[in-house]
């Protein structure tokens, strides 16, 4: 491990540091346990089986959650079904403003929608205060507007609801991919099935009490919480239409052949391995911003990451000495103090493989620079933001999506060349490019074969705009009128 302090990080490290900042949880009103969603009630699961999840910052159980089974599923699934003619027959003014209200509630209760999402997911609270939240409430009123404008949305094709959708989402955005999931489903007339991840149910519980205020018609949401298992059930189940996953490749491709042959709708959103191109006429020091914000933000728990850093061999010395300074400056600690930039990794098992990468790289004779930031004591989940070089494109690091603050650098010579290494990857959803040239963010726009790519900034997201990739990285679009799509069978007139 190699490790160059220059004369910043050195003052930095000895003059000062920041005071504790923590963000107060003692509004936060938790239940010891949490049933099953369905039909706008709670209802303990059927073979009355319950799991743990947990706080990754201290490795403590937060709350008892219901284990869904096939029995709950099927409850869940009739719910649904039964909702789904009352909720079509409603005009789209009608659905629109039940997802205003949703809408409306989320920003309410957004203090506390953020503690407990940095409580459940290990993320800072800066983060879930300002991306998460917001951005969900976000959601929900932009889905709203398209409620009733369905026919402009689409002229003259008719849209109609797909019908029954099942939904299971990850562990890394867990109130966002459930806005994602539910709001243009709703808006199009359909009524689902949500399943959030086994680390992180809380927020989607929390938006089924907002569900149950905002007065929806009963069945129309429903949310059931269990593991894999769970899921795999709401894809098999014969009285669904359509099937809406993020998470896993591996998953993802097992849930595809699942469904073949079957009339059941897919949308998938898959990893990433996203490649962060930074060309010599950047300007340096917002592009390293980029390079920070592109992969520590959020732990690296982010499929459109910037995991992958191209830099032009001229400013490559220049960009890791000022990468290698910014990262001593980040804080990695408890996701309740507004000062922490990185906070808990998700679970012991996200650790445990991020681990195993950072062992393979090494392995493999490349070069590890970790930030020398001290680590929580205690029983949390943490990880020092991490970057790799002298890695070759072959590189198990540089081919696998890590999903942790582990950055690989490569360097390359000319834009042919760093289109060939970004493009040299089976997944295909997010990259980033850096320059002063117009010309040349068109020449790499278009080269670049991802569903998404930034120009002078990286990770920002926003309704309106469609998110989504191809080859490995999923099938579909979230987002923007794309996502519409996604919920409508067109009977063309
Ligand atoms: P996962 O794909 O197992 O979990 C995602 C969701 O799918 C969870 O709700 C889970 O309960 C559910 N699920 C698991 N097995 C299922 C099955 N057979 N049928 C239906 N649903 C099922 O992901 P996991 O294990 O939590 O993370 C493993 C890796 O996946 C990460 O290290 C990361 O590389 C990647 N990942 C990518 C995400 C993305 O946003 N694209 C999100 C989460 C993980
Ligand atoms: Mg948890």
């Amino acid at each position: 491990m190699s490790k160059t302090k220059d004369t910043f990080s050195l003052q930095f490290d000895t003059t000062w540091q920041y005071d504790a900042a923590p963000e107060s949880a003692s509004h936060i009103r938790l239940q010891k346990g949490y049933d099953l969603f369905i039909d706008n009630k709670f209802v303990p699961p059927a073979d009355g089986k319950y799991f743990n999840t947990v706080n990754p910052s201290t490795g403590k159980k937060i709350a008892e959650i219901a284990r869904a089974s096939q029995a709950d599923v099927d409850l869940a699934v009739q719910s649904a079904r039964k909702a789904l003619g009352p909720w079509q027959a409603l005009s789209g003014a009608s659905r629109g403003k039940y997802l205003f209200r949703i809408a409306r509630l989320i920003q309410e209760r957004e203090r506390e929608f953020s503690v407990i999402e940095s409580m459940d997911g290990g993320k800072p609270i800066r983060e879930s205060k300002t991306i998460d939240v917001p951005l969900a409430s976000a959601h929900f009123f932009y889905y709203a507007g398209w409620a009733d404008k369905l026919e402009y949305a689409f002229p003259g094709r008719n849209p109609k609801p797909v019908g029954v959708a099942a939904q299971i989402i990850p562990w890394n955005f867990p109130l966002l991919m459930a806005a994602w999931k539910i709001a243009p489903a709703l808006a199009t007339g359909n009524t689902v099935v949500l399943k959030p991840a086994e680390t992180t149910p809380l927020t989607a519980l929390k938006l089924a009490e907002i569900i149950r205020d905002a007065g929806l018609p009963a069945g129309v949401v429903n949310i059931l919480t269990g593991a894999g298992d769970t899921g795999a059930m709401m894809v098999e189940h014969p009285d669904i239409d359509k099937i809406a996953f993020t998470g896993s490749t591996e998953v993802g491709k097992l849930i595809q052949k699942r469904l073949a042959g079957t009339h059941k709708k897919l949308t998938l959103e898959l990893g990433g391995k996203g490649a962060n191109i930074i060309l010599e006429d950047a300007a340096i020091d917002q592009a390293v911003e980029g390079i920070i914000n592109g992969i520590y933000f959020n732990q690296g728990h982010v499929c459109c990451a910037g995991s992958r850093l191209l830099v032009q061999e001229s400013v490559a010395d220049l960009v890791i000495r000022k990468l290698k300074d910014r990262m001593e400056t980040l804080i990695v600690g408890d996701p309740l103090d507004k000062n922490t930039d990185i906070g808990a990794i998700n679970s012991a098992a996200q650790l445990k493989s991020i681990k195993k990468y950072l062992k393979k790289g090494l392995a493999e004779g490349t070069e590890l620079y970790q930030s020398s930031c001290e680590l929580p004591s205690g029983s949390g989940y943490w990880c020092r933001p991490s970057l790799f070089t002298n890695v070759a494109q072959s590189n198990t690091i540089v081919q696998e999506e890590i999903f942790g603050p582990v950055l690989t650098l490569q360097t390359f010579r000319t834009l042919e060349e760093a289109l060939e290494k970004a493009n040299n990857t089976f997944y295909g959803l997010s990259a980033g490019v850096w320059t002063d040239k117009g010309s040349k963010i068109f020449k790499m726009t278009s080269g670049l074969k991802a569903g998404i790519v930034w120009a002078n900034t990286y990770n920002r997201f926003d309704p309106t705009s469609p998110f989504g990739g191809y080859k490995e990285s999923g099938i579909g679009r979230e987002g923007g009128l794309h996502g519409l799509a996604s919920y409508i069978k067109f009977e063309d007139r």
